[in-house]
């Protein structure tokens, strides 16, 4: 199984990490196959799985039911689980509780949107055995102060404080750092400032690595068809036809044949 001391590896080496979210213990089992190196167990699972309109309304029950689906499906693959929406925003006791549940339902580290407020919290895991990886950019929990899914840190200041987030986190001891929808050229000048890995999405071929969402990347869903995510595979239309062939069959009388049917 991979660690987070390989994510330490690759960096230096240059070796790109590769991280996949995935939800489930089937999803789980089919990134676990492959060659990517950890799955996330992204609160975007409230958006894509549970339909909510944004990750706001992921909590840390709906984060631990699933990360522990994706342990089971992935007993020996190394997990990262999303502290969700305000669960370190109510102090280190409560944020060391929710990180606890995430870490014993099977997670090997937690994601913690953001920096600036909650700095006490991430030295408190860290300190505590819990391994943590930063997300700076388009943090989607906070979508509703920035009044979209827009792309961050264009602004001068903007930039010079992501640079300063990006910092703040290496220096509190996390393992790692995803780039949300940031301009390439500052992704690319944040990964070579920071000795931890640097893990984009939607923010350019500069970084440490890459992270896509495993229905984005398979193009599950033809309604939302990100700019950033590469589709790998038109599963949409794999799985319509899947279906409408099964459908033609039983129509027909062609399903079950014979040698489907149980004696
Ligand atoms: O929730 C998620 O899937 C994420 C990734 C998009 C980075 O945070």
């Amino acid at each position: 199984m991979k660690t987070i001391t390989d994510f330490a590896r690759a960096r230096r080496e240059l070796h790109p990490i590769v991280m996949v979210a995935a939800y489930d213990a089937l999803m789980a089992r089919l990134v676990a196959d492959s060659e990517a190196d950890a799955i996330l167990v992204g609160d975007s699972l409230a958006m894509v799985v549970h339909g909510f309109p944004s990750t706001v309304h992921a909590t840390p029950d709906l984060m631990g039911l699933h990360v522990a689906a994706v342990r089971r499906g992935a007993p020996d693959f190394l997990v990262v689980a999303d502290m969700p929406f305000l669960s370190v925003r109510r102090g280190v006791a409560a944020a060391t509780a929710a990180a606890g549940a995430l870490m014993q339902a099977g997670a090997n580290a937690v994601k913690i949107e953001g920096v600036t407020g909650h700095e006490d919290v991430i030295a408190h895991l860290i300190g505590s055995g819990i391994p943590v990886m930063g997300h700076l950019g388009l943090t989607p929990q906070s979508v509703n102060v920035f009044g979209g899914y827009r792309v961050q840190g264009r602004a001068p200041a903007d930039a010079e404080r992501l640079r300063a987030e990006a910092r703040r986190l290496e220096e509190l001891g996390a393992f790692a750092l995803v780039l949300e929808c940031v301009p390439a050229a500052l992704a690319a000048t944040i990964t070579a400032e920071r000795a931890i890995p640097t893990i984009g999405i939607g923010a350019g071929a500069g970084t440490a690595g890459q992270v896509l969402v495993l229905s984005d990347l398979l193009g599950l869903d033809a309604r939302f068809q990100p700019r950033f995510a590469r589709r790998y595979a038109e599963g949409h239309a794999l799985v319509r036809e899947a279906l409408n062939r099964f459908a033609r069959d039983v129509r027909a009388a062609q399903f079950p044949a014979r040698e489907e049917v149980l004696a």
